[in-house]
Formats: C-alpha cells, sequence, structure tokens
C-alpha cells in the first residue's frame, strides 16, 4: 500500500484545524456530530485538541436498498445525538466524495434546529463533487484515488491505519 498522508502530517493539520475552530467558536460550546464509522479516528484526535466545551453526538447515513427506493438515496440510521436544538453543531465526517452523504446529513441536522451547522472533513476528493457543499473545514484535498486508513474503510477493514494509503496504488 502506498502511504498518501503520513500519521504525522495528519496529526499536524488536524492540530491547525482545531486552532482554527477554537478561534472561530471562541469560548462558544461546540457540538461535534460525527459520521459513523468513517470519522471516528479524525474526531477522536480532533476533540482532544479543542480547548472550547465540547459535547459528542454520533449519526449514520446508509445507503436505502429498499426495492421502491431510488438508487443511490439514503436513510439516517441510528442516531446517538444529544439535543441538537439551540446548539453550536459541527458535523464531521472522513471523506467528501459526491456531496451525497453530508448534503443530505446537513439537511437532516437543520430540521433539529441548531443554533449554527458547520462542516468539517478531513479529506476531500478533487473532481468528484456532484452536490454543492462546501466544506467550513478541510483537512487535504486529495486525488481521485479510493483511500483507506485512519477511519477509512475497504470492506470494514483498514481503518485503523495511522496513515491514510492507496489501496491500489
Ligand atoms: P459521498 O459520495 O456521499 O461519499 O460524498 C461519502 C462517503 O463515501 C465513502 N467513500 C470512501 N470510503 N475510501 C473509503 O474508504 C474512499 O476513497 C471513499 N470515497 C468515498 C465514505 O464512507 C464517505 O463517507
Amino acid at each position: 500500500m502506498k502511504v498518501l498522508i503520513s500519521s504525522e502530517e495528519i496529526q499536524q493539520r488536524v492540530a491547525e484545524l482545531a486552532a482554527r475552530i477554537v478561534g472561530d467558536y471562541a469560548e462558544e460550546p461546540i457540538t461535534i456530530v460525527g459520521v459513523l464509522t468513517g470519522s471516528l479516528m479524525f474526531l477522536a484526535d480532533l476533540v482532544r485538541r479543542l480547548e472550547s466545551p465540547v459535547r459528542i453526538g454520533l449519526i449514520q447515513a446508509s445507503s436505502y436498498r429498499g426495492t421502491a427506493t431510488e438508487p443511490g438515496q439514503l436513510e439516517i440510521g441510528p442516531e446517538l445525538l444529544p439535543d441538537l436544538r439551540g446548539r453550536h453543531v459541527l458535523l464531521l465526517d472522513d471523506i467528501l466524495d459526491t456531496g451525497q452523504t453530508l448534503s443530505y446529513l446537513v439537511e437532516h441536522v437543520k430540521r433539529l434546529e441548531p443554533a449554527s451547522l458547520k462542516v468539517a472533513v478531513l479529506l476531500r476528493k478533487m473532481g468528484r463533487q456532484i452536490t454543492p457543499l462546501q466544506p467550513d473545514y478541510c483537512g487535504f484535498e486529495i486525488p481521485d484515488r479510493f483511500v483507506v486508513g485512519y477511519g477509512l474503510d475497504f470492506n470494514d477493514q483498514y481503518r485503523n491505519l495511522p496513515f491514510v494509503g492507496v489501496l491500489d496504488g
């Protein structure tokens, strides 16, 4: 496997993002909502660097496999969310690819009436987005390759790697 982003690069960038987030939110409490399962490493490393008061929630979006539904449609899986009404919510995902998942989740979270809603992604694949969504915080822009590690999986493997690698490289 070829290492695309080393563990050291990830840790440095996460620290930079955390510093920006702390500055942007000042002392306001933040509710971080991680998208399962890929955001877990990013979430764990990021929240430990935040000095602002933090609450944590988790949410899952999966492709709807019902026969009556159009392909690509998503459904919200089990939600482990604190009350988001009136809270400053930061939605966290591992990777922005076509943008469908995050756009869907953004609309879902908006309906829960947060005081504000921002989006942070560790990775953004270049040239892939079909849904217009501008993340407020982005770790790295990467080429259109399938990546694993640091939360990202192939058949539920490789999530525990401390780096981001290219499987087919
Ligand atoms: P969309 O297209 O909705 O996709 O932005 C976001 C979700 O697709 C998965 N994804 C990947 N997973 N390596 C992975 O392990 C990749 O290169 C990759 N590209 C997309 C991921 O679950 C993400 O949340």
